[in-house]
């Protein structure tokens, strides 16, 4: 029998949306998904291990910084390691309703992260890593919304998001830095 076609008043195609839905395995992702979906979900692997080596770096700065007067840069690099997880957590939700697998190997994390984790004792030197590895940040999602285009408006608008913390992160650790 063939398929009624139902056109909607603004013009959309009922028939052709039901159609596209139907594969109900493919959970979030319908046939008219237009990005590549392996791109995406290795694009936002890389993201990942990008936060959780962020989470990891500010981790190490929050308890390993001392003195008296360090005490504002420590509640900051606390709150940055916090909504660096967040990112991750938001990336591997994403990655999941893509049907991709997050990838959470420690083994090859550090290789796969765009920023660094770093060693530093001294405060100084812990703010300016923590600010060569924001603005990595912001430059590798920069380059993610344009690779991503108008082809998947719900990871773009994610990273789009994402992209503004880590350009207040970036502010916030120029302003810890000694003039
Ligand atoms: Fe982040
Ligand atoms: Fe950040």
């Amino acid at each position: 029998m063939e398929q009624t076609k139902t056109p909607l008043a603004h013009g959309f195609d009922i028939g052709a949306i039901r159609k596209a839905a139907a594969n109900l395995d493919e959970g979030a992702v319908t046939d008219g998904y237009q990005a590549d979906r392996d791109a995406v979900v290795q694009m936002l692997n890389d993201a990942l291990a990008t936060e959780l080596v962020c989470v990891l770096r500010y981790k190490r700065h929050y308890y390993t910084v001392s003195g008296l007067s360090n005490g504002p840069i420590k509640a900051e690099f606390l709150e940055h390691a916090q909504q660096e997880q967040e990112h991750a957590d938001a990336l591997a939700e994403r990655i999941v309703q893509l049907n991709g697998s997050p990838n959470f190997n420690p083994a090859t994390l550090v290789a796969r992260s765009h920023a660094e984790y770093d060693e530093s004792d001294d405060v100084q030197a812990m703010i300016r890593a923590n600010l060569i590895a924001e603005r990595v940040a912001i430059e590798s999602y920069r380059q993610m919304i344009a690779a991503i285009g108008d082809k998947d408006p719900t990871t773009k608008h994610l990273l789009i998001g994402i992209m503004a913390v880590e350009e207040e992160h970036a502010d916030d650790m120029r302003d810890l830095l000694a003039k």
